[in-house]
This record gives structure tokens, C-alpha cells and sequence, in this order.
């Protein structure tokens, strides 16, 4: 089963409550929240209070890909706030496997993100503790970046590597690119773009949906 992403990043802010009903009366399956700190890339975006505002406004569930140097830190306040999937990246400061532990604590579902140019041997020996990996196919801090089509195969690798849980693939996502992802195994999209500068999210989600499908729309 595909399930569509929209990312909040690339939203209206002044018109938050109504972006965020849009994209849920418009079918959206979850909520992805990207939190940057200005220091593991190079922008910043929103914190704990945000996600927590959020969480009052939508039934959806929300994913917080946390793009910050010490995830471990952060991850409870995160999980306070209403964060139901929780990923850090393998590049980030802090011990995975602690940050793991915490999120199970937490009872939040747990997500590693790698970024294109990290070998996929460093989340190998964590798989078995992950609900999902989150495959950039850009490097994070923007959105509306180009799709990087050399990630594709890390895709199939994941599996060959015996990995059964979700493949969420995030960055450049589109009508395009979408089938070529979903083909490939991933089953969460992200998009933030494709989605939230599109007139009519309903319109932008089934696309997706259906390209992802290999259905024409
Ligand atoms: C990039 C973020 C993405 C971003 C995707 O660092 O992690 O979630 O919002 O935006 P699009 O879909 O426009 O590439
Ligand atoms: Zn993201």
C-alpha cells in the first residue's frame, strides 16, 4: 500500500489550520513535519511547539523527520508534542541505537533517514529495530529540490537486505517520480511541492496516488 506524504515545509504559514485541512479533506495519509536546526543543515524551520499546535488542528498522524545534530535530545519533546513517527538521520551526532531505545520508550514508531551519499551499510545492523527508513533522494534543508535518481537502487538494496518495514522516500517527488519509487519498493511519499503548491491538493494527492500506482490520472 502507497501512502502520500505532504510536507508541511512547503506551506502557506500564514494560513496553517486551512493548509493542514486541505491536505487531509484531500486525502493525504499522513502529515511529514521537517524539523531543521540551522546546524545539521544549513536552514531552520520549527521546533516541538509547532508540532504540538499541529497535533491540536488534524486527526492525521504525524512524522517528524527531525534534521538535527543531536536527535537524542529532542526526541522526548517530539514525542510530547504528538510526533506518532519519529526519524533521525544516520549522519546525525548521537549513538543510534540510543536514539532507538528512546523512541521505543516513547512508544513513537522509529525511522532512520540516510542521505544520498551515505553508504546503507550504516543503518544495516539497526534494521531490525526500525519501523521505517527514510531515503533521501535529495540532500535535506530545502524544499523543491530536483530528484536524485542515482538513490533509486538503495531502495531495492533494502530489501535485499531483508528489510520488511516502511521505505519512505522524500525529496523531488512528483507525478514523475513517484512510480519510479513505488516500483522500486518504497511505500511512504513524501511531498511538499507536488502537493502544497498545487491549487487543488485533492487533484495534487490522487495523482500521486495514481502515478504511484501505475494508474494513469
Ligand atoms: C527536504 C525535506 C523534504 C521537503 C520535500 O529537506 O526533508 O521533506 O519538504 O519537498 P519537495 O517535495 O518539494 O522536494
Ligand atoms: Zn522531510
Amino acid at each position: 500500500m502507497i501512502r502520500i506524504l505532504p510536507s508541511l515545509l512547503s506551506a502557506d504559514f500564514t494560513q496553517l489550520a486551512s493548509e493542514i485541512a486541505s491536505v487531509e479533506q484531500g486525502g493525504a495519509d499522513l502529515l511529514h513535519l521537517d524539523v531543521m536546526d540551522g546546524h545539521f543543515v544549513p536552514n531552520l524551520t520549527f521546533g516541538p511547539p509547532l508540532v504540538e499546535s499541529v497535533n491540536k488542528c488534524t486527526a492525521l498522524e504525524l512524522d517528524c523527520h527531525l534534521m538535527i545534530s543531536h536527535p537524542l535530545r529532542y526526541v522526548d519533546a517530539f514525542a510530547k508534542a504528538g510526533a506518532d513517527w519519529i526519524s533521525f538521520h544516520v549522519e546525525a551526532e548521537d549513538d543510534p541505537g540510543k536514539v532507538i531505545d528512546a523512541l521505543e520508550r516513547l512508544g513513537v514508531k522509529a525511522g532512520i533517514a540516510i542521505n544520498p551519499d551515505t553508504t546503507l551499510y550504516r543503518v544495516k545492523p539497526l534494521l531490525p529495530r526500525l519501523q521505517m527508513v527514510l531515503v533521501m533522494s535529495v540532500f535535506p534543508g530545502f524544499g523543491g529540490q530536483k530528484f536524485i535518481p542515482e538513490v533509486l537502487p538503495r531502495i531495492k538494496e533494502l530489501r535485499n537486505l531483508g528489510f520488511t518495514g516502511e521505505i519512505e522516500v522524500d525529496g523531488g517527488i512528483d507525478a514523475r517520480t513517484a512510480p519510479l519509487v513505488a516500483e522500486a519498493g518504497a511505500t511512504m511519499l513524501v511531498a511538499g511541492s507536488a502537493v502544497f503548491r498545487q491549487q487543488d491538493r485533492s487533484a495534487a494527492i490522487a495523482g500521486l496516488r495514481a502515478a504511484a500506482s501505475g494508474v494513469r490520472s
